[in-house]
């Protein structure tokens, strides 16, 4: 059930239940960080591997200091700059931790979020939230309050409405390895971003093999449906004709051809398009169709995302 009445949300929470929480980035699945039951109706819910751990929500920084032994020198300066807002720090936990958000890692995800209906809501309660994406593992993360509800009918989730969120992308994820900042998943604050505030270059682990925070699952993000990174478009419509097929495009380009097309931004913005991604992989599904051809968008901070998704997406 879709809502905006914050006192039922709290009483949820309060009572150990979770809830569809507004972001700036997407809509998380909220609950008690300090209720490992209610950190199990949110493994269950998800469907999600429980070794795969879960970002924290933080009201304000004042917060920190028990949850954390340590925050190093730049990871506190990427905090005061882009905190509240699209970033999560993993940094060493305390002990005040539950081993069941952290899947027994050293380190906890920390984000304080900028929404204003997320921060009030926390501002408010005696607790911290834990909220990964609200989606079922594996797929594409919502956007909007209806999303949510459309992924968890069954589930009679209390889903409390913000509006469609700011950024449409998940946080962006970084640490703190030999002493270095290291990147770990890629969201609305780039790579550059990052580094022209910490004057120095960091490692970027969003590729690595290993899966250390999964946003770096191979398959990722995905609709249910095929996704083709098309060379030649032209070539892909023709190839899957008896197909109900979806057109994703940067701009406006061949979307006559396709009933069910999409360009992310009308002059091309990566940025912009970036945004609009999610919300756009949503309308294509409640379209049902059966393929989604799309191509690789320009080599630029935000077109490489966009690549980064799209890739998992339509990994088999
Ligand atoms: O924008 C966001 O970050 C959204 C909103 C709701 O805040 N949340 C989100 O959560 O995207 P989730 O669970 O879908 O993705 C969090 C990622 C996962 O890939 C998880 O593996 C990683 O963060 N992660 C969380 N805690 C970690 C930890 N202690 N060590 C390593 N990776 C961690
Ligand atoms: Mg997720």
């Amino acid at each position: 059930m879709i809502t905006k009445d914050l006192n039922n949300a709290k009483e949820v929470l309060e009572n150990c239940g979770i809830i569809g929480l507004p972001t700036e980035t997407v809509y998380g699945i909220a609950g008690s960080a300090f209720s490992d039951e209610a950190i199990h109706k949110i493994y269950a819910i998800k469907n999600r591997p429980f070794e795969n751990p879960l970002i924290l929500h933080l009201a304000d920084k004042d917060q920190l200091s028990a949850l954390v032994t340590h925050i190093p020198d730049e990871i506190e300066i990427l905090m005061k700059t882009f905190s509240p807002g699209p970033i999560t720090f993993l940094l060493p936990k305390s002990k005040k931790v539950l081993d069941s958000l952290t899947a027994g890692k050293p380190n906890v995800a920390i984000r304080i979020p900028s929404h204003p209906v997320a921060y009030q809501l926390l501002s408010e309660l005696e607790f911290p939230l834990v909220a990964p994406s609200a989606n079922p593992f594996q797929r594409v993360s919502s956007v909007t309050a209806q999303q949510v509800e459309d992924y968890f009918s069954n589930d009679e989730l209390l889903i409390l409405d913000g509006g469609q969120t700011n950024y449409g992308i998940e946080s962006t994820i970084v640490g703190f390895e030999n002493g270095r900042v290291t990147l770990y998943r890629e969201g609305f604050i780039t790579i550059s971003q990052i580094e022209k505030v910490i004057n120095t270059t960091i490692v970027n682990k969003t590729q690595s093999k290993v899966v250390e925070a999964p946003g770096m699952y191979k398959k990722h993000y995905a609709p249910n449906c095929e996704i083709i990174i098309a060379r030649d478009i032209m070539r892909e419509i023709e190839r899957w004709k008896d197909k109900n097929i979806g057109l994703l495009l940067l701009k406006p380009m061949i979307n006559q051809l396709v009933p069910f097309s999409i360009s992310l931004s009308n002059n091309g913005d990566t940025k912009e398009a970036l945004s609009n991604l999610y919300n756009a992989l949503h309308s294509l599904e409640r379209q049902k169709v059966e393929v989604i051809i799309t191509h690789l968008f320009p080599n630029d901070d935000y077109g490489n995302i966009i690549n980064d998704r799209i890739l998992k997406a339509s990994y088999k």
